[in-house]
């Protein structure tokens, strides 16, 4: 504090030249007058729609955990990709949800770089849609805490998510049980009208619905209802020792799950010990779930309907098929690979990225903010 240089101006009367620029600089005051007691009323309607012409928003975040694997490739990010050219996307990485369960810094913040260089070789591209960290713009917590005050204590309690991560606790954080309202948050603070989410968040999703219209009535229309998005192709990939079971980053056995990252030998080892079935032939049946999955894979990774593919393999063996597999998993993982190979390298061009990001979100978000904060009353942010 030595010198005053880097320090803000010190409060000064209105009327003495000073100007105290609103918190939301598309409305500023209509008269230049320094004392306003009350708004005139020939202000904009302010509508929760933006341009006719403007894109629709879609919003999707995910938790910096760990590492992407092929059923997260397949059945989402390959499509959220796909979104980039006729929507207006963000895609968030989401550290403020992170800790609501123990977590440890330094993997913590090698997670968050790890995930956006993976989001990265998938696909995502920072030249189109907005790439951002969470905690990196205002507005997320801020919002949730708004919408935490309009929020019943019962809905959050009954979360299924809530009552199945709170019985791994020994105790439980009071933001495991708020972790919905920041979502919500997350989804309006864009007014979202689209947001892809895998079955497990549908719930949270209802939650965000029903909070946006109780803002919205409570005080006046201002949060567009955000819609699920579940993509049309997405591929249901299970995991390769029980395909019964969904494919999961935390699979205690190792060659269960195909990480993006895996190298080539990695992925020959693991479609190579993927369960099969009993009987030779390479069909997609019910009784078949490890050669169901297995081929679901192939037609996903090489653009083949299953029925293509099992005229295919007629009188052929499983040896033929998990080679056909082991390839075509290569060819879509290997420049997958590469290109995280290039973006994690580079940590300066990740932090560019995330600058980037974080900016054209804080712009959209601080809008949605100053229109919220001026709806349930509180005094104009003084600049
Ligand atoms: N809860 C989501 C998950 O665990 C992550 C998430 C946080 C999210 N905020 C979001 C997903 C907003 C979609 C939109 O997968």
């Amino acid at each position: 504090m030595g010198s005053s240089g880097g320090r803000r101006a010190p409060y000064r009367r209105a009327g003495d030249g000073s100007r105290f620029p609103p918190f939301d600089k598309r409305h500023p005051p209509a008269s230049p007058s320094p004392i306003r007691l009350s708004r005139p009323p020939a202000l904009p309607t302010l509508s929760p729609v933006s341009e006719p012409a403007a894109k629709p928003v879609v919003l999707t975040c995910a938790q910096p955990t760990g590492r992407l694997h092929l059923g997260n490739y397949l059945g989402a990010v390959l499509n959220w990709g796909r979104m980039q050219d006729d929507h207006e996307c963000y895609f968030g990485i989401v550290d403020q949800h992170a800790i609501t369960v123990p977590t440890v810094p330094a993997d913590l913040r090698a997670n968050t770089y790890a995930c956006l260089a993976q989001y990265m070789a998938c696909g995502l591209d920072p030249a189109r849609s907005r790439l951002f960290v969470q905690s990196h713009v205002t507005g997320h917590t801020e919002l949730a805490w708004v919408l935490g005050c309009l929020c019943p204590l019962g809905q959050l309690e009954r979360m299924t998510q809530f009552k199945d991560k709170a019985a791994r606790q020994e105790s439980v954080r009071a933001g495991l049980l708020t972790y919905p309202v920041l979502m919500a948050a997350d989804i309006l603070l864009y007014n979202a009208a689209k947001v892809p989410v895998g079955e497990d968040q549908k719930q949270h999703l209802e939650l965000t619905r029903d909070l946006a219209q109780k803002f919205n009535h409570t005080y006046s229309d201002t949060f567009v209802i955000p819609e699920p998005y579940i993509a049309a192709t997405g591929a249901r990939v299970m995991s390769l020792q029980d395909p019964g079971a969904k494919m999961s980053k935390s699979d205690p056995n190792a060659s269960a799950t195909l990480f993006i990252t895996d190298s080539a030998d990695d992925i020959r080892r693991k479609v190579g010990s993927a369960v099969t079935d009993s009987g030779a032939e390479v069909r997609a049946a019910p009784d078949k779930p490890g050669v169901s999955n297995l081929l679901q894979i192939l037609s996903a990774c090489s653009g083949r309907p299953v029925a293509a593919l099992e005229d295919d393999f007629r009188g052929k063996g499983y040896g033929d098929f998990k080679r056909a597999v082991t390839d075509a998993v290569e060819a879509v993982l290997a420049p997958v690979r590469s290109r995280f190979a290039t973006f994690s390298a580079d940590r300066a061009e990740l932090d560019r990225v995330l600058k980037a990001g974080a900016e054209g979100a804080q712009r959209a978000a601080h809008r949605t903010l100053a229109k919220v904060h001026r709806k349930v009353g509180f005094v104009e942010r003084p600049r």
